[in-house]
């Protein structure tokens, strides 16, 4: 009811047209009528659950250990988290072949104190890779090199981390080449087999542990988004028929409302091809950025939270999508509003982005009420391979 009457002041205060107030009124009440209907205590987490999908957030050990209310918050709010940033390998490195492993152990403990799952993100990922990697001229000592990464992660966090996404954003067909991979570091430095040679490793190492091939765009009309789409299956086609053991596909789910067109018949014969072949499917890095919505904050957040709610009313149909991450639980912290993004995402406005279920004030918005409403609609399946610390969960309830 508040958030109702603050949403008229504002459409009232801004000076528009009468029918596009009575038009925004009318979704207002609309999407008011909504929230009271998924007026709800229960966390995301539960109302997941419920379904057979496993719900978390991205977060890192600096936040967990600095902002104990954001903290309480996604141990409210998730049954899983994964470190944005903390188990990335060029991240973690702090001299030639020296690493930090205290921020991903810290996130891992924070989980295990909880009983929260944890994804782990990523083993090798082009965007980040040390540079004494990127220096090494021979074949052998790259080879040798992410063997023993990949071999090193997997059994530091066994039975801490219940899936990787071992090779991170590895098809690029805009690059040019017939397979649709992305011509960088580690196909240069291996060849195209660097991706059976990684998934077998972190098979071998880590023989519990889901493994994922995650991307972005394969949600998309535009960039490129059926190139992505046909470059994905054949590639999973080709690994499964050399015996490459990959078991789930990782959608990032950037959304991009007002920018790029999504579409609901091509993702969802994307998700069917994927599961029939026995994969299964992670929305791993859902946000939506907001440069192309209007300034209002209520209008801009019930755009966002119809993008969430067009995206998961499709994604969650498909029995196989067994997780949802979001890259993020609160606007305080979200890559959108940082300069790791590329600039063309950013409002030109310098008003905060709105990509996430909670306001910087830790208060629920739109998105919260899409991604509840999103998995009480959803159809019940079995769920993901129960990582220990959730299925201990599960079983006490
Ligand atoms: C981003 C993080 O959110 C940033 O904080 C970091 O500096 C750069 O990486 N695809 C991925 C994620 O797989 O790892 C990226 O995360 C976002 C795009």
């Amino acid at each position: 009811m508040i958030g109702e009457i603050v949403v008229r002041k504002r459409l009232g205060a801004s000076g528009i047209t009468r029918r596009a107030m009575l038009a925004g009124g009318l979704a207002t009440l609309v999407a008011a009528r909504a929230l009271r209907a998924a007026e709800t205590d229960a966390p995301l987490k539960d109302l997941a659950r419920d379904r057979g999908i496993l719900y978390g957030s991205a977060t890192s050990a600096r936040e967990i250990a600095t902002d104990a209310d954001f903290a309480a918050l996604i141990v409210r709010e998730c049954a899983a988290i994964v470190p944005e940033s903390d188990m990335k390998w060029g991240e973690m490195t702090v001299g030639d072949r020296q690493f930090d492993f205290t921020p991903g152990d810290r996130d891992v403990a924070f989980a295990a104190a909880h009983r929260l799952a944890v994804r782990g993100h990523n083993l090798i990922w082009y965007r980040n890779t040390p540079d004494w990697f990127l220096a090494l001229s021979d074949r052998q000592s790259a080879e040798d090199a992410m063997v023993q990464h990949i071999t090193e992660m997997c059994r530091r966090y066994e039975g801490g981390v219940f899936c990787w996404d071992v090779v991170n954003e590895a098809i690029n067909p805009a690059d040019g080449r017939p397979d649709g991979l992305r011509k960088a570091v580690f196909l240069e430095k291996l060849g195209p087999n660097y991706l059976d040679l990684a998934y077998h490793t972190a098979r071998a190492a880590a023989p519990d542990a889901i493994l994922v091939l995650n991307d972005y765009d394969q949600i998309d009309d535009n960039r490129g988004g059926d190139a992505r789409r046909a470059a994905t299956l054949a590639l999973l086609e080709r690994m499964k028929k050399a015996g490459t053991p990959v078991d789930a596909v990782g959608i990032e789910a950037h959304l991009d409302p007002g920018g790029a067109p999504f579409s609901a018949a091509k993702l969802r014969q994307f998700l069917k091809a994927v599961a029939a072949m026995g994969l299964d499917i992670h929305i791993t890095e859902l946000d939506a950025t907001d440069e192309n919505l209007p300034a209002s904050i209520a209008q801009r957040d019930q755009m966002l939270a119809d993008a969430y709610r067009q995206f998961l009313d499709v994604a969650l149909d498909e029995a196989a999508v067994k997780v949802v991450m979001t890259w993020g639980l609160s606007d305080r912290y979200s890559w959108v509003n940082s300069d790791q993004i590329s600039p063309g995402f950013r409002r030109k406005d310098d008003l905060p982005s709105r990509p996430l279920p909670f306001d910087r004030a830790l208060q629920r918005k739109p998105i919260w009420y899409a991604l509840a409403q999103s998995f009480q609609h959803a159809p019940v399946r079995t769920p993901t391979k129960a990582p220990p610390a959730v299925a201990a969960e599960n079983a006490a309830k």
